[in-house]
């Protein structure tokens, strides 16, 4: 999509191009000179001027770069490149080097459209840059590309992305410098005890699999930051099935994993300077002879028994198990990204991430990576009551305990399986990763991204 030129052609019918400021670009005021534009003149967040035939392009747009600062205005220069045609675009600017950056992750994030299953996939633009920092710009390009790499795994539904095709994607990250990939089987999860995580799996003609990336980025660092997603590629609820309403987007229950992958691939590639480890207990939830129901007892790894109360609370089964799997590993920081519930949907909306802590220093260290990111995440709490709500009579805990507060009962349930001594933030997406008009968002890449810039 990205390809850097030397030679620019404005009578070449350009898809888009980006000039650095008049100042360091003499290609940039010689198109102002061109059209009689004063830059210092511009007052909104962008201005889409007609270059009236003197160059080729239909259209430039101006950006005010203060307005491109404001959270709340960023994403308007952007909203129409999804559906350019084949209109020339010329963004110009005072850049700044977060600017730079930021410029091309918005251009990647606004310009992607998920046509894997559309026969008419239209044609693919190409942007061009011209500017003072191809470093900063690639690294807005990479960013990006891990977004809606994230966005092309939410999308994508379950008969094209089941738990092993899941694993399958995660092995092609070796590839990348300093990543190890391992992905473990049902026999090697069943040693391990993960009877939570397998409980989940059982109504399932698809394998599970445990999917383990690890980034060393950091050698001199004894840090080892875990990102665990939930990745339940598919939830129907099981026995305790969802209804017509429900159902639909389910797809996207593997939202957690997919955050945590795009996370992954965009620290991996821009070479941060940390170590951080990923695991997912990739399975679906599905109906079958052998699926768990009601009143199962499942035993876990950690060896925590948990009475099934709601074949539905699947996601905190399969994490109980990927967490511990994660601290065996060696994680010092754990955070897990889940599109665990309802609840937090029905308490934040669809802009805000729920975040649960043990350890409220690691939290602010990840709201400040997400106030930079310009994304929103607000901290829940964890109460007596929540942790009360999912004693069992029968087992050490239930998985589903009452109506309310679900969000904070699910983060309690979790917290069982997290060693005081870890940091641990979790971050419930259920509201925020897939919108049902426009699809996957991506939330969260960039935030988990810059926790370690
Ligand atoms: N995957 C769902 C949560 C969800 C709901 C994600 C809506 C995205 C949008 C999760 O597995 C679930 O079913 N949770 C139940 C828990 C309940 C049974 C305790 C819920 O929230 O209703
Ligand atoms: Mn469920
Ligand atoms: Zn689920």
């Amino acid at each position: 999509m990205f390809k850097e030129q030397k030679q620019y052609d404005l009578s070449q019918e350009e898809k888009i191009i980006i000039l650095g400021s008049p100042s360091d670009s003499k290609l940039a005021a010689a198109i102002f000179t061109a059209l009689d534009y004063d830059p210092e003149s511009l007052e909104g967040a962008f201005e889409c001027l007609n270059p009236l035939k003197k160059l080729k392009a239909k259209a430039l747009i101006v950006l005010n770069t203060e307005k491109f600062d404001d959270i709340s205005t960023v994403d308007e220069p952007f909203k129409g490149i999804q559906n350019l045609k084949n209109d020339a675009l010329v963004l110009v600017d005072t850049f700044k080097e977060t600017h730079h950056s930021l410029l091309a992750e918005k251009l990647g994030v606004h310009h992607y459209k998920f046509t894997e299953f559309k026969t008419d996939k239209g044609a693919l633009k190409t942007i061009h840059y011209h500017g003072n920092d191809l470093t900063a710009f690639n690294q807005g390009i990479i960013l990006s590309e891990a977004i809606n790499f994230t966005r092309d795994l939410v999308n994508r539904p379950y008969n094209a992305l089941n738990a092993e095709k899941l694993a399958d994607i995660a092995l092609t990250f070796a590839d990348i410098d300093n990543v190890t990939v391992k992905v473990l089987e049902k026999a090697d999860c069943e040693t391990m005890g993960m009877g939570a995580f397998l409980g989940v799996n059982k109504g399932s003609k698809d394998a599970p699999k445990l999917i383990h990336i690890t980034y060393k980025g950091d050698a001199g660092s004894q840090e080892n930051t875990a990102l665990v997603g939930k990745g339940v590629m598919y939830d129907t609820g099981g026995y305790s099935l969802k209804g017509v309403q429900s159902m639909p987007t389910m797809k996207m229950d593997m939202g957690g994993a997919a955050t945590v992958l795009g996370a992954m691939r965009a620290i991996a590639n821009l070479r941060l300077n940390a170590n951080v480890s990923v695991v997912i207990a990739a399975t679906d939830n599905k109906i079958g002879d052998d699926a768990i129901v009601p009143d199962d007892v499942l035993v876990s790894a950690q060896g925590t028994t948990i009475e099934i109360i709601s074949t539905d609370a699947e996601g905190r089964l399969t994490l109980a198990d990927a967490l511990w799997y994660a601290q065996k590993e060696g994680a010092t920081r754990m955070i897990d990204v889940a599109t665990l519930t309802g609840a937090v949907v029905a308490a934040l909306g669809d802009e805000y991430v729920g975040a649960f802590t043990n350890n409220e220093t690691f939290y602010q260290a990840l709201g400040a990576s997400a106030k930079i990111s310009r994304e929103h995440v607000w901290l829940l709490p964890i109460g007596n009551a929540h942790r009360k709500s999912i004693e069992s009579q029968v087992a050490d805990l239930k998985n589903s305990g009452g109506r309310l507060g679900g969000a904070s009962i699910a983060a309690a349930f979790l917290d069982n399986f997290v060693n005081k001594e870890i940091p641990w933030v979790h971050l419930d997406i259920a509201g925020t990763a897939y919108k049902k008009e426009s699809g996957a968002t991506g939330v969260m890449v960039k935030t988990l991204t810059n926790l370690f810039n």
